[in-house]
């Protein structure tokens, strides 16, 4: 079964070709990083842009890597939400015409089940899971019940993980995006140099907040004014504020849910800081931690027809036409 994977939802451009659900044939991800760069984060206006200027010749290359056709193709699935409208109206709308004149069946896939699901194109998860998605417009930590069903623990309440990287990175001009430049740069600096909080981490619930965080960041160099031979000191402190909430929240989402196997996704899962703490953190309550290799981790067109071969398997089809939503819809 030869499936097409979309997805536009944000910066990258990506379309992959899969041979049943985990047969990877092409994956074509066509980063905008260069020119959102200049701007030091993600212009909508300029990502729409270059989604339309790249969609075409991505399809094309796609589907001459993978060795097949257009009339091969058995099953077109595309992102549909959440992420910038502008963005994800292209692929979509790439995808429809597609659908409509090769008479494919279409699945709209969600983004964030997307990066949860993602593992799958690798190896295979025994359900129930619990999955961290985060990403630079994510942070959720949600139950993997089965295919096709899960439900929503908790979400950030202001900015996601990749968003704090990001913010700090521009803040300090240190380059865009911010997330592996933070990681790359931590690498010198002593993680335990300044006791950054640990926002709502021992709170309640499932949520996240880094805005607060970012703000004690900005402090601490308004009122010490950082040095720049401070900043790795700094930056490994930063990062390893963010991953130990991350970290501590799900395993406590795993253990009050009497579930085993924890299952991180999203450009944050490349973070080597983050699955060397959640090895050892998971190791330490006898829980498996599962990672994708760091290709699965940014968005890709791979786990949006992993995601969509499942829900087909099941009988779904959406409708022609289905809608782009910005937002993500908690349903927890
Ligand atoms: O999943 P993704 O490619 O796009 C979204 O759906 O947002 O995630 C991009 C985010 C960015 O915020 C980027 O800074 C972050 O992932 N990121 C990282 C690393 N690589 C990418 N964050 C921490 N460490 C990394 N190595
Ligand atoms: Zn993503």
């Amino acid at each position: 079964m030869i499936i097409l994977g979309i997805d536009t939802s944000c910066d990258d451009t990506s379309i992959a070709v899969l041979d049943g659900y985990n047969r990877v044939l092409s994956d074509i991800v066509s980063s905008q990083v260069e020119v959102h760069a200049l701007f030091g984060g993600v212009v909508p206006e300029i990502a729409s842009r270059k989604h339309l200027e790249l969609i075409g010749g991505i399809y094309r290359e796609a589907l001459q890597k993978a060795g097949v056709s257009d009339r091969d193709i058995d099953l077109i699935t595309v992102t549909n939400g959440p992420g910038l409208i502008g963005s994800l109206l292209i692929g979509l709308s790439f995808a429809k015409g597609l659908a409509l004149s090769l008479s494919k069946p279409i699945i709209g896939v969600n983004h964030i089940e997307a990066h949860a699901m993602s593992i799958f194109a690798e190896r295979y998860v025994d359900f129930p899971y619990i999955a961290l998605v985060v990403s630079g417009g994510h942070t959720v930590i949600m139950v993997m019940e089965d295919f096709c069903r899960s439900t929503i623990l908790g979400t950030t309440r202001d900015d996601a993980a990749g968003e704090a990287f990001d913010k700090i990175s521009k803040y300090l001009n240190i380059g865009y995006p911010g997330g592996k430049v933070i990681e790359d740069m931590a690498k010198k600096g002593k993680r335990d140099a300044i006791a950054f909080p640990r926002p709502m981490i021992t709170e309640d619930n499932y949520d996240f907040s880094f805005s607060g965080l970012k703000t004690s960041f900005l402090n601490y160099d308004r009122r010490y004014g950082v040095k720049e031979e401070e900043i790795p000191d700094l930056l490994a402190s930063f990062q390893e504020s963010i991953c130990d909430v991350l970290v501590s929240k799900t395993i406590k989402a795993a253990k009050r849910s009497n579930i085993k196997r924890i299952v991180v996704g999203g450009g944050v899962a490349a973070n080597g800081r983050l699955r060397e703490m959640f090895f050892e953190k998971g190791g330490e309550n006898g829980l498996e931690v599962i990672f994708p290799s760091h290709r699965l981790c940014g968005d890709n067109g791979i786990m949006v027809a992993v995601t969509g071969y499942f829900y087909f398997q099941k009988g779904f089809v959406s409708p022609i036409d289905m809608k782009a939503y910005s937002r993500i819809t908690l349903t927890g």
